[in-house]
């Protein structure tokens, strides 16, 4: 193996940048020459790509998002357009590919490994954390500390006019961010796809609560389970009591990337490129009780199941 290609595909992540730097700056000690791919698997598609060298990930490690940018690439999922891209690989001398992503990117990368059998490594890359076999993705700390640090704010005005907010976090088919900050942000209640919504119950629970001298309440949407508007006015119309909301979007998505997330992204990073030079293929890296596991790209995409009851639970009872 001479030379590699690294690239960055789907939703951005914090924590990105720094495992590009480690699959360069490794790469390159371990006497590899290592490509940047611009934009993911479109990149790739439409050869957008370079020769990296060291200096080339100078000062990337603290930094959101990535330099070598990001893109949602349905082409790819095309007979055209991964022709294209084995084009590129050929072309370019590619021997192994990086690629740091979420699921979708996976699942792209397993179809063009079976088709093209050009040797592909994942590092799982998600704020969402929803990779199966995998307890923790890069960005996934990050984005709950951004989210828990708006859910502490809100909460300063939520108990000082005694309001009811909704507060709606990102995570399109995964409830883990809405789970995770409503346990830490001491939150009254979370909503999420995996649970069916009980909306008498949540009135319910905010109508006793004001019953015996609780005025604030904060509860947390995951995206995927409903729009915070259409959920405020519900309860406005149940309950009668005034209801805010906050979406919190995109600010999730960036920000300098906690300690936690570069730390295994440099990991991660390190252990591509170590995984490309043992032969190993079509594997997804992620972190599992602070060691490094590799899952197959077949279950990794797999929907990944959510230990809902036990946080669920223990916000309920916390409340
Ligand atoms: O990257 C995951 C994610 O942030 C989801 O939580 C969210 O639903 C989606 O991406 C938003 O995607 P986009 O930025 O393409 O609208």
């Amino acid at each position: 193996m001479k030379r590699i290609a690294v690239l960055t595909t789907g939703g951005d992540a914090p924590g990105m940048n720094p495992a590009i730097r480690s699959v360069v700056r490794y790469g390159i000690n371990q006497k590899l020459e290592v490509m940047g791919v611009f934009r993911g698997w479109w990149g790739l598609i439409n050869e957008e790509l370079k020769i990296l060298n060291q200096r080339s990930v100078s000062g990337i490690i603290g930094q959101g998002g990535t330099v070598l940018k990001t893109a949602r690439c349905s082409e790819f999922r095309t007979e055209e357009g991964q022709k294209r891209a084995y084009e590129t690989v050929k072309k370019n001398n590619i021997d192994g590919l990086v690629a740091i992503g979420g699921n979708g990117s996976f699942s792209a990368a397993h179809e063009f490994y079976k088709k093209y059998n050009v040797p592909c490594v994942g590092i799982a890359a998600s704020i969402d954390n929803d990779i199966n076999g995998i307890d923790y993705t890069i960005g996934t700390d990050t984005a709950i500390n951004t989210a828990l640090d708006a859910i502490d704010k809100i909460r300063d005005t939520a108990t000082s006019m005694e309001r009811i907010f909704v507060v709606e976090v990102m995570g399109r088919e995964s409830g883990f961010i809405a789970l995770t900050v409503a346990l830490a942000g001491g939150c009254e209640d979370v909503i999420i796809p995996e649970k069916e919504l009980d909306l008498k119950a949540v009135c319910h629970d905010i109508v006793h609560g004001n019953l015996i001298g609780k005025m604030s309440w904060i509860i947390v949407l995951a995206e995927g389970a409903g729009k915070a508007d259409d959920l405020a006015r519900q309860i406005t119309d149940m309950t009668g009591l005034e209801t805010r909301t906050v979406v919190l979007g995109h600010v999730q998505r960036g920000g300098r990337p906690t300690a936690f997330s570069r730390d295994m992204a440099l990991n991660l990073g390190k252990a591509a490129v170590d995984c490309l030079l043992a032969g190993k293929t079509d594997i997804a890296l992620g972190m599992n009780a602070g060691r490094i596991v590799e899952v197959n790209f077949e279950v990794a995409i797999r929907k990944k199941e959510l230990k809902v009851d036990n946080f669920y639970n223990l916000i309920k009872v916390l409340t």
